[in-house]
């Protein structure tokens, strides 16, 4: 069972690399107005700072972001576990530093969508491996954006709205719907896309942000016990690091301890403890995301299964030609790795039938 997400992480690799879309894998999209909390909520998930910052639309590119839980060596302290990143267009290059990780994110969206603000489809990959996450596949998104800024193409907002829907839509993708605690949850952009690509809110999970910035003597409760917005996956709210933190660099562990406290010392939120905080967060997802494969199993096996004898028809049609040997080698690639990653999976899902709880 431990093995169900990398498998699946592995799979994602295989099909990326060779440039097909013909499984829709299971991940996480996580979706948001600009400046509703998006990176934040994703850098907590990680415990380290490595996105981009600035005001406006940072994020241009999707970014599809594989947490993979690794063992703790000897020593290691909790939250300040060793990390490995690496991208899938830099293959040989691995890094330690997420400041550097940060740059080449820069880097890579200038590449492709130029230094203006404009948005681009084709996603970076990025795994990030540490003791410190859970394993997790989850994918950023350009903030639901309304108006232009400055050079941002005049039709921004069929942008950035076309491509949250390419993600959410697919009917393997949980929807992280991010709503600030400080603006009327009945104006969020987030639920309001998500209640239409799943209008029954069974694959939609709700993330309140600001807490903490929430009018004294008003609070969550009755969204986050659902009580005024139905999903059945319910809603939690986080408390991420201030503007004023970010500037000073205050530390994510530091930040993370002050969430924990600020949600056991409340007197209404202390009563509430499962629907708050990151790492209920990363919890509940990380749950999600299993369960969600699993229910999938059958259809995925079908989906290999099926692109498995696709790549064989081709590869011998190419045998009868003898004449592209490049194409043949590609193939014949091709199909070793699906092959191979079909075994593996088989494996790492054996024993996996839906569990009693
Ligand atoms: P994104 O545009 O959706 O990715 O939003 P960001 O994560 O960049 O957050 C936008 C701004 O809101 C940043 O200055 C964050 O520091 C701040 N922010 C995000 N979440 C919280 C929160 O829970 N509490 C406080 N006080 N500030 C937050
Ligand atoms: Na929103
Ligand atoms: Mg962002």
């Amino acid at each position: 069972m431990d093995k169900l997400i990398p498998t699946v992480n592995k799979l994602q690799d295989v099909f990326n690399t060779v440039g097909q879309d013909a499984i829709d894998l299971p991940q996480i999209v996580v979706v948001g107005s600009q400046s509703s909390g998006k990176s934040s909520v994703l850098e907590n998930l990680v415990g380290r700072d490595f996105l981009p910052r600035g005001s406006g639309i940072v994020t241009r590119r999707p970014l599809v972001l594989q947490l993979v839980n690794v063992p703790r060596a000897e020593g290691e302290i909790e939250g300040e576990g060793s990390v490995h990143a690496q991208f899938l267009h830099l293959p040989n290059k691995a890094f330690t530093d997420m400041n550097e990780v940060r740059r080449e994110i820069e880097r890579e969206t200038e590449r492709l969508a130029g230094s203006n603000k404009a948005i681009i489809k084709t996603p970076i990959h990025l795994r990030i491996s540490s003791p410190d996450v859970l394993s997790l596949t989850l994918v950023d998104l350009p903030g639901i954006t309304k108006i232009p800024v400055g050079d941002q193409p005049s039709d921004i907002e069929a942008q950035t709205r076309n491509l949250v829907f390419e993600y959410i839509s697919k009917p393997n993708s949980i929807i992280v719907a991010i709503s600030p605690a400080n603006v009327d949850i009945v104006n969020s952009e987030s639920l309001k896309f998500a209640r239409e690509v799943d209008p029954k809110g069974n694959r939609t999970i709700g993330v309140i942000t600001k807490i903490d910035l929430m009018d004294r003597g008003t609070n969550s409760l009755d969204i986050l016990t659902g009580r005024v917005y139905p999903l059945r996956l319910g809603f939690i709210g986080v408390v991420n690091r201030s503007q004023e933190d970010t500037q000073s660099n205050k530390p994510i562990a530091e930040s993370l301890a002050f969430e924990g406290e600020f949600f056991k010392s409340h007197s209404v939120y202390r009563t509430i403890q499962q629907h708050c905080g990151t790492k209920n967060l990363a919890k509940v997802l990380n749950q999600l995301l299993m369960q969600h494969i699993r229910d999938h199993l059958p259809s995925i096996k079908t989906k290999i299964n099926a692109l498995i004898s696709q790549t064989e028809q081709e590869l011998s049609s190419y045998g009868s030609m003898n004449k592209d040997s490049d194409k043949i080698s590609n193939a014949g690639r091709l199909l070793k790795l699906i092959t191979l990653f079909a075994t593996e999976f088989s494996n790492s899902i054996e024993g996996t039938a839906p569990e009693m709880s």
